[in-house]
């Protein structure tokens, strides 16, 4: 037997081992200043790469003024209570039905935090004579609503649909069985690599099988589609989705999610959603910073115009210089070089402290070993001199890399 505390003393976890050496700058760095795309690292401004920010809502000043209005008329408390018992408002209410009609879905549902949502939706939905079926690179929010299903789960390699097929044949022997249902699982837009679920395909197996589609669109809400309504709207499916996830963490620059579903679903999921029953409703001026940026997010398409600009310009720029930036088929903009993980860390260092330029940086084990991953995500208030600059300076990084010059055995010390 040993002591709890002992033992984590000596097990800090796969992200904690390095964290006395990376704590304040590779890890939990602090960006200050207005959000936007220069900030301030560590007391210096930095071409920001890393924030979400998809439609450069966060320091909107509609945005800046309903979320200060909303603070000062109602403060934080408002309402007290899951929305169950005591925590429900017209508010509440009025976002739900926009966003739903937005979708065009029948009802939505919101959530406090998206990652709880998908978590909390999933063991809500299915029992344990239900199959989910789901893809292999899904987000630790869906593997961690997984853990909680107590019936089979068949996973799928990431977007291998010849596979799913597979899958769906094994799950649907196994619900003939047991009675169950059938639930498939995967992204709109997969928040790494940016490739989109394919969703289209998914969708066209509802002729061959039997089974529900819940996808998790957290990068894809605001950014994809015709209005922003998301991946199934740019791939034409969005009534192929039964159950629709998405965030405010992300091109609503706020925090919350919400999903779209049937009213059905929607109702079931009001009184079975343990995380939401069990838990305060979202504050007041969360919700009615929501409604603006959902107002603006529809009626301003220039923002998500500008965001795709810049996409365009740096996905574009960086193909033509040469640098292997995998499937993306969205913002979400992965760089691959190839390297060690000191040499990720001092590449990383190198790029804050001689370019001015912050990203964020993915290692083993998210990619294979060997392989660094930097990760951009572009913006509407990027400019596209941002753009050259950054293209320009990840070739000095690149030539720096393939020259040794980041092979000093050892982690930066910072
Ligand atoms: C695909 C995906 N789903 C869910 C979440 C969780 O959303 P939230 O930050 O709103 O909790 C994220 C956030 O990183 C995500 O990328």
């Amino acid at each position: 037997m040993q002591d709890l505390f002992e033992k984590i003393k000596k097990n800090r976890g796969p992200l904690g081992t390095h964290a006395k050496e990376s704590h304040g700058y590779f890890t939990f760095p602090k960006l200050e200043g207005d959000i936007s795309n220069k900030m301030i690292f560590r007391g210096k401004e930095k071409l920001v790469w890393s924030l979400n920010n998809y439609l450069g809502l966060a320091n909107h000043p509609e945005v800046r003024k309903a979320d200060a209005d909303s603070s000062s008329n109602y403060g934080m408390a408002l309402p007290m209570g899951a929305r169950m018992m005591s925590g429900n408002s017209n508010y509440h209410e009025k976002l739900e039905n926009e966003i739903a009609q937005f979708m065009q879905k029948e009802d939505c549902l919101l959530c406090n935090f998206g990652y709880q949502a998908m978590v909390s939706s999933i063991d809500a939905l299915v029992d344990r004579h239900d199959v989910i079926v789901y893809d292999s690179e899904s987000h630790a929010c869906i593997i961690d609503g997984l853990r909680l299903h107590m019936g089979k789960r068949f996973v799928y390699p990431h977007n291998n649909i010849e596979n799913l097929e597979k899958q769906l044949e094994r799950a649907t022997k196994l619900v003939n069985e047991s009675g169950g249902c059938i639930l498939v699982i995967t992204e709109g837009v997969f928040g790494m690599s940016g490739d989109q679920g394919k969703l289209k395909e998914i969708v066209d197996l509802k002729s061959k099988f039997n089974f529900r589609l819940f996808v998790d669109d957290a990068h894809g809400f605001g950014t994809m589609g015709a209005t922003g309504a998301g991946t199934g709207e740019a791939q034409g499916v969005q009534s192929g989705i039964d159950i629709y996830f998405g965030t405010f963490a992300k091109s609503m620059a706020s925090i919350g999610g919400f999903i779209a579903s049937t009213e059905n679903v929607i109702e079931y999921l009001r009184y079975n959603m343990r995380s939401q029953i069990f838990a305060k409703a979202l504050p007041m001026p969360i919700v009615m910073g929501a409604l603006k940026r959902l107002e603006l997010l529809r009626t301003q398409p220039q923002l998500k115009n500008n965001l795709w600009e810049i996409v365009y310009a740096l996905q574009n720029g960086l193909r033509q210089a040469g640098f292997d930036i995998g499937k993306t088929e969205s913002p979400v903009t992965p760089v691959y070089l190839n390297g060690t993980i000191p040499e990720a860390t001092n590449l990383i260092f190198d790029l804050r402290e001689t370019y001015d330029i912050f990203c964020s940086m993915v290692v083993y084990p998210v990619v294979p070993k060997g392989i660094i991953m930097l990760r951009l995500i572009p913006t509407a208030v990027h400019t596209i001199d941002d753009v050259n600059y950054t293209i320009e300076c990840f070739k000095k990084i690149k030539v720096n890399l393939e020259n040794g010059k980041y092979n000093v055995n050892k982690i930066v010390s910072i």
